[in-house]
Formats: C-alpha cells, sequence, structure tokens
C-alpha cells in the first residue's frame, strides 16, 4: 500500500479529502497549531463550532500563503444548534468566522436532537450545499440507526461519518454499514488522547522504532480510515505525520485487530447509541 501525506480518497460528493486530518478540539492556540501543521505538510482541519476556534483555523489558513483549495477544511454543527432555520444560520455563521467562501466538509456534530430535528438539519445541509457554500455533508457520531433513518428519508447519503476509532474501539457493524454505503470513516481520538499505554502498542512500536502514536496512525490509514490526530506540540505535530516510510505487516495489523474491546473500548462521549 502506498500512501505519503499528499493521498486523498474521493468522496461520494466527486470532492477528494486528505487522509491525514489535524484535530484542534481543546487547542487552545489554534492559529499557531495549524500553522505548524501546513508547515510539515498536514492539509486537512477538523474544527467545530463548539470547538471555537473556527477564527482561528481561518486566520491559519489566510497567513499560511496556501491557497484555499490547497486545504480541506471541516466543521460541525451541535445539537443544540440542530433545525433547519438555525442550520442555515450556523453555516453563514461559520462561514463568517472563517472568512472562507466555502466550507469543504460541514458535519451533524452528535445525533443528539431526536429523528425530526436530525433530519431538519441534514437538509438544511443539503440544500446549502447546492448553493456552494459548502463542499460535501457529513455526520458524527452516527450509529446504523441514525444511518438508516437518512436512508429511508430517500436523502443522499453523507460523505463522511467522523466517529471514535482506535484498536480499543473498532465500531465494527458501523464501520461496515459505512463501506456498503460509500461512506468515508474519519477516526477520531485515534491516539487515545495519549493513552497510549498498551503492552501491544509498546511491542509493535518497540519492533518498528517508532512511537505508540505511529503505530496507531498508520494502523488506522491501513484500515482505510482518515485518522485526526491532535496535538498542540510541535514535536508531536511532526512526529504524527511521520507514517509514510514504514508498514505495518499482517501480524501487527492482526494483533491490533485482536484489541476491540467494542463499546467498553470508548474513551469519549461515543454517543453513537442516542435515540
Ligand atoms: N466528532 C466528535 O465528537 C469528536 C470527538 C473527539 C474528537 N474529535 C476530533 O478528533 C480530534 C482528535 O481527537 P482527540 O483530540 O479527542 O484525541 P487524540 O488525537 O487521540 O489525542 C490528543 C491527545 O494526545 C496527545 N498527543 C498528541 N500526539 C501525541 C504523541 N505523539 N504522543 C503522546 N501523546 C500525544 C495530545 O497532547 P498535546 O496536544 O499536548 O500534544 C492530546 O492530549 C479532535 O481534536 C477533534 O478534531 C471529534
Amino acid at each position: 500500500m502506498s500512501l505519503s501525506i499528499t493521498s486523498t480518497i474521493r468522496l461520494s460528493s466527486g470532492h477528494h479529502i486528505p487522509l491525514l486530518g489535524f484535530g484542534v478540539y481543546q487547542n487552545y492556540d489554534s492559529k499557531t497549531s495549524v500553522l505548524e501543521a501546513f508547515k510539515v505538510g498536514y492539509r486537512h482541519v477538523d474544527s467545530a463550532q463548539a470547538y471555537r476556534n473556527e477564527a482561528h483555523v481561518g486566520a491559519a489558513v489566510h497567513e499560511s500563503g496556501l491557497k484555499r483549495s490547497d486545504v480541506f477544511i471541516t466543521t460541525k454543527i451541535i445539537s443544540k444548534y440542530h433545525g433547519y432555520e438555525s442550520t442555515l444560520k450556523g453555516v453563514d455563521e461559520s462561514l463568517e468566522r472563517f472568512g472562507f467562501d466555502y466550507i469543504d466538509m460541514f458535519l451533524i456534530h452528535d445525533p443528539y436532537s431526536g429523528t425530526e430535528r436530525r433530519l431538519d438539519t441534514y437538509r438544511a445541509l443539503l440544500d446549502t450545499k447546492s448553493t456552494g457554500k459548502i463542499r460535501s455533508v457529513g455526520v458524527s457520531n452516527y450509529g446504523v440507526k441514525h444511518l438508516e433513518e437518512i436512508r429511508r428519508a430517500g436523502l443522499e447519503m453523507p460523505a463522511i461519518n467522523q466517529i471514535e476509532l482506535h484498536p480499543l474501539c473498532q465500531q465494527k457493524p458501523i464501520v461496515q454499514y459505512c463501506r456498503d454505503n460509500s461512506i468515508v470513516i474519519q477516526a477520531y481520538s485515534p491516539i487515545l488522547r495519549g493513552q497510549m499505554d498498551h503492552e501491544v502498542f509498546k511491542s509493535v512500536a518497540t519492533k518498528y522504532k517508532r512511537d505508540p502514536a505511529q503505530i496507531l496512525l498508520r494502523w488506522s490509514l491501513q484500515k482505510g480510515f482518515v485518522p485526526l490526530p491532535k496535538s498542540a506540540t510541535a514535536a508531536r505535530i511532526y512526529s504524527n505525520a511521520q507514517l509514510y516510510d514504514f508498514e505495518l505487516e499482517e501480524e501487527d495489523m492482526t494483533r491490533l485487530d485482536a484489541l476491540d474491546r467494542g463499546k467498553d473500548g470508548a474513551i469519549t462521549w461515543n454517543p453513537v447509541d442516542a435515540d
């Protein structure tokens, strides 16, 4: 498998997304970190209205000297603001904060608002896509029943589902559903928020002379996911992108695959079962 930091995957919307993303949750100096990330080659940033850093991410894009079309920027709307009209307004507010003419990917952050408001929010995002303000529509923390709800409503399927995903929490039914429906899977908390003190992670890392974060990120890429590691530390922003001069052998992928603990392995809110 030949991957590089510039590798992309085609979304069902027809746009391409870089396979490695840069997370900015709880990053209180996002502009500096995003500029650092661009310098080492990341071209994809995962923000959210709830992170309160869209303006910082936008400023980094403007200051980076990169063309807007060279970067892929995601944001998300949380359940508190779900609903048709509030979503239309929310998209305009995000555009304003970023200082962009368009946003690459707009996600419904979580499924907590109930069937009717989830679908209203989704319809608003699809309608906004047709105006060109956003390029692709996706969801986050959606379980199979939420995805089925979209299909049953006769709406086009999301381009992305962003879920907690790492060897301890592999979300297998959701992953299978997404694969069957051409939905690209973004893996959040791919390095377990830094909690990587697991014997298997350490042993595989020693074998490849890498650190555990690099092993987990490489596992994610080789599974076909789009991992979104977060770091506010320059050295880690760099090391988390050094993933392309080694490949995990099948036996090591199998060892990592065997660590799945289902929902018990989750370390975040993981609301994929919300009503
Ligand atoms: N849709 C959702 O509901 C949702 C939920 C959670 C996350 N996300 C997205 O996914 C991104 C990543 O998830 P996350 O932030 O929860 O967790 P993560 O990326 O798995 O881990 C980030 C934590 O690991 C530390 N870290 C980074 N690189 C490291 C390394 N090489 N070695 C050891 N520790 C390291 C970071 O510390 P330093 O910053 O100090 O380096 C930070 O504390 C978020 O930023 C966000 O964009 C989405």
